[in-house]
């Protein structure tokens, strides 16, 4: 696994230590500070955590700088290619693709685990009109833990697994009972029949008065969709997740805190804000002026799925989705005037030097959108379908982390506030109004 291969030497007032050089699997580097306070006094300053590694994993394995992505070793096209969104889940929760017996047991126990509690389904009511499917959706997983029983460090193994299984079922209930219940029409159960992506499906879309008809393309094109937001190492929501898991926190409350952070426009809301803002540069028809906007320091529009934190080359996902994104809407005829001008924008930006000089490629959200409006997705579940997606990847990194036994997260600060005052100081300094 890691192994400690070299030493750094680090020089201060006069002092000299060295620290521990832990080299992965796939040959990162890093530099173990953790006894470096104890010695020096000296603390680390990231901001935003841009170089911190805050664990040790063996989930996933990104190279930014080559465009890689896998899942426990396996390239993320041989996986979209290969095997079903189910199958992904299994890899990433249990780390070895399922046997057959090993995969009708984990979908069984999904099925068996699908069913939101009846009691819960008033809930639904009580939203008003309008609301977020992702406020929704956090409010219903957080509520889980007054229904279901509580998991956390202390749960044996079995019943664990349970309540994985269930988070990852349940939640795809959840949103699609949120969107029936926005579009006023009655709730669709769940279907022991159907598969993970094509019960979601019928969910959403059938209807007493209109029976949907499951197609096998747009099953198989969730099923991509899926896998490739499956999980991403160390993003926002799922460090959110390991931060709040650290603290003991039950399961439910610790992914209604990876919902929340994913529904961020600088991370998974970004799908829907891109096709929000391609939607306005197509009715405005002037491309040019904001990718001028986009490259001003003094404005803060920024074009919305370009950039990486770690990604400095084509994002692998986004080239999957992208190559989806023609192949359905050719195959389906629909003519979507969003996608010419997705496919403009990135013709003229990557010939532009202010992105070329950033390593600003689409991102994965970039295309998403466009494939989800052509499916009949609406734009307000775009968000939705990307937490659906990565429940997999948070559900495996609790359980690390739990297995780990890591201690809770704290990072430390540097203070840069006023130094000691004094209450009568700190009063005469304040309007006569305030002291009365
Ligand atoms: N448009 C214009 N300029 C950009 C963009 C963008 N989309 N993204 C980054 N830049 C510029 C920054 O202004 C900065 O320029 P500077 O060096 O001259 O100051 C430089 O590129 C580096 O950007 P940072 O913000 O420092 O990069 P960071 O790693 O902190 O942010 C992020 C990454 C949040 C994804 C950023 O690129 C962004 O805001 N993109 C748009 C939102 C988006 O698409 N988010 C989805 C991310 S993928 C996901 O979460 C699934």
């Amino acid at each position: 696994m890691m192994t400690k291969k070299s030493e750094a030497t680090l020089k201060f007032e006069g002092k000299e230590i060295t620290l521990p050089v832990i080299i992965g699997t796939e040959g990162d580097k890093g530099l173990d500070i953790s006894q470096m306070r104890k010695e020096t006094g000296l603390v680390t300053i990231d901001p935003g955590f841009v170089n911190t590694a805050s664990c040790f994993s063996q989930i996933t394995y990104i190279d930014g700088e080559k465009g890689i992505l896998r899942y426990r070793g396996i390239p993320i096209n041989e996986l979209v290619e290969k095997v079903a969104f189910v199958d992904v889940a299994y890899l990433l929760v249990h780390g070895t693709l399922p046997t057959e017996k090993e995969r009708m047991d984990f979908s069984s126990l999904l099925n068996r685990n699908s069913l939101l509690h009846e009691d819960m389904r008033h809930f639904f009511d009580s939203f008003p009109q309008g609301a977020h499917p992702m406020h929704i959706l956090s409010t219903m997983v957080n509520a889980m833990a007054a229904f279901y029983p509580s998991v956390d460090v202390s749960t044996t193994a079995r019943d664990i697994e349970r309540s994985c299984a269930r988070v990852i079922s349940i939640v795809r209930t959840i949103a699609a009972f949120a969107y029936k219940k926005s579009i006023g029409e009655p709730i669709v159960y769940p279907r022991h029949d159907l598969s993970y992506c094509a019960n979601f499906l019928n969910m959403m879309f059938d209807s007493p008065v209109r029976p949907y008809h499951i197609s096998p393309e747009a099953v198989r094109l969730l099923n991509v969709l899926f896998i490739v937001h499956a999980d991403h190492e160390q993003n926002c929501s799922t460090t959110a997740v390991r931060a709040i898991g650290s603290a003991q926190v039950n399961l439910y409350a610790t992914i209604a805190a990876g919902i929340s952070a994913l529904s961020g426009p600088l991370h998974g809301g970004a799908n829907q804000a891109v096709i929000e803002q391609l939607r306005m540069i197509y009715n405005d028809g002037d491309i040019d002026k904001f990718i001028r906007k986009a490259k001003d320091k003094n404005d803060p529009f920024r074009l919305m799925g370009f950039g990486h934190r770690v990604y400095k080359a084509y994002d692998p996902r986004a080239e999957i989705v992208r190559n989806e994104c023609e192949k359905y809407l050719t195959a389906t005829g629909i003519n979507d005037p969003l996608l010419d001008l997705a496919r403009k924008i990135e013709d003229t930006v990557r010939k532009d030097s202010y992105f070329i000089d950033r390593h600003l490629y689409p991102n994965v959200d970039f295309y998403t959108g466009i494939l989800y409006r052509a499916m009949g997705i609406p734009e307000n579940m775009f968000t939705v379908m990307f937490a659906l997606a990565r429940l997999p990847g948070w559900v495996a990194h609790w359980r690390e982390m739990i297995s780990d036994s890591t201690k809770i997260v704290r990072p430390r600060q540097i203070y840069v506030g006023r130094t000691q005052q004094e209450v009568g100081n700190e009063l005469d300094s304040r309007s006569p109004a305030l002291l009365i």
